[in-house]
């Protein structure tokens, strides 16, 4: 069985070379780097599959046919940057901030009691909540960090919990420093580097996650400086995990520029750059890409980050939500596109590019609408792309389901 998807008022592919062939009825800035074709159609094969795509005037027949009356269709929304395991409320915290009180990482602490305290069903309850959240809101792919666990135990259970929804989980024992560490860091580095790291690779490489994060931040007492993030990334790095790094995100320090030493998959906020971070990620294109957070910025009252200046050096820039219960629970991507768009400088189709198929690189994936790719598609009460800032807070964008094989 194939389904034919047709009235496609304007398609997304991130594949310019596709639409090349395509003729672009108006030619918007922006079509390019989309990929856009107007009037399209889809056929998806019965297990998920992209069979064909192009203009709705030359679709092949198909066993059966959605009309989707004029709408847009994207790519499915990649977040490659979320810490959905958690229990436990933290919006005072947020109220007290908006009041002037600044964020420095110590309410994550809140967090990691609440989450100890939580039964598994618990925890699987509320993560399968936030991840069908996103998925309402247009995000098909999610990536899921530990850290609110911090002892061998509820790490490994945080990313059990998180590989039951992606296979995109990330280990990030190095979030904080526990309180009961606090008088001896040194311990902690090696409980994490060591005794939890073997249990996460115990079954193989990658069995329970893909990556290894820290929270390298001099600006907070409970995190990690340049030192100690070193030597969680070359711990994990040794074990064979990708490596991520929370940099650069209270002020300027060594995360931008230890993730592009050690080719690191992503290095996430980038909110306070110097010149020679913005060259470390410039040199480190196609390896490093710079993820930025602006859901961050906004929920803790902190400058957003150049990301006209990152584009415009020729930086890899991707967009994601980081939703997490302190310094952003929002899981809305077009909510990041909007204040990319509004406070960043992107324009509405870099922020869309930024999104899906950049974000998707810094998960190692190829994530275009294409022939051969998973057909991971979003679709838009509205016309064009450009909506999802134009209509910034309204519930426009949703993940397409397609029927089961
Ligand atoms: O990405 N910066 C470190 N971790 C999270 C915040 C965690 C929290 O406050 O609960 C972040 O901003
Ligand atoms: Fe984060």
């Amino acid at each position: 069985m194939s389904l034919l998807l047709t009235g496609i008022a304007e398609l997304t592919t991130n594949d310019p070379t596709h639409a090349d062939g395509h003729v672009a009825t108006r030619s918007d800035p922006g079509d390019a780097l989309l990929g856009v074709v107007r009037e399209a159609a889809l056929v998806v094969s019965d297990d998920g599959v992209i069979e064909w795509v192009g203009p709705a005037s030359e679709a092949p027949a198909a066993d059966a046919r959605r009309d989707l009356g004029g709408r847009a269709v994207i790519p499915g929304f990649v977040d490659s940057h979320s810490h959905l395991v958690f229990a436990g409320d933290r919006s005072a915290e947020f109220a007290a901030r908006m009041t002037g009180t600044p964020y420095d990482g110590g309410g994550i602490a809140v967090s990691v009691a609440a989450t100890r305290a939580a039964s598994d069903d618990e925890l699987r309850r509320l993560v399968a909540g936030r991840v069908a959240e996103m998925r309402a809101q247009g995000t098909t792919t999610v990536e899921i960090k530990s850290g609110y666990g911090l002892t061998l135990e509820d790490e490994l259970r945080s990313l059990r919990i998180a590989r039951e929804l992606t296979p995109h989980t990330t280990f990030l024992g190095a979030h904080v420093v526990p309180p009961e560490y606090a008088a001896d860091r040194a311990a902690y580095v090696e409980l994490v580097t060591g005794p939890m790291l073997d249990a996460v690779v115990a079954d193989g490489p990658t069995a329970l996650a893909e990556s290894i994060d820290v929270f390298c931040e001099p600006h907070s007492a409970h995190a990690f400086d340049g030192d100690e993030a070193r030597t969680v990334l070359e711990a994990g790095r040794a074990a064979g995990l990708a490596l991520r790094v929370h940099g650069n995100q209270l002020g300027h320090g060594p995360g931008v520029q230890l993730a592009c030493e050690l080719g690191a998959r992503s290095v996430d906020h980038c909110t306070f750059l110097g010149d020679e971070d913005v060259d470390a990620l410039v040199a480190a294109r196609g390896t490093t890409v710079a993820t930025l957070l602006p859901g961050v910025e906004f929920s803790t009252r902190s400058p957003y980050p150049d990301a006209r200046r990152l584009v415009d050096a020729g930086v890899d820039v991707a967009l994601a939500s980081d939703c997490n219960p302190g310094t952003c629970y929002s899981s809305s991507i077009p909510f990041a596109i909007a204040l990319a768009v509004r406070e960043m400088g992107l324009t509405p189709a870099e922020a869309l590019h930024a999104a899906t198929a950049v974000s998707a690189r810094s998960l190692g994936l190829d994530r275009r609408v294409a022939p051969g790719q998973p057909a991971e598609l979003a679709v838009l009460d509205a016309p064009t792309h450009l909506h999802l800032a134009y209509r910034a807070g309204v519930p426009i964008v949703r993940a397409l389901d397609l029927p089961k094989a």
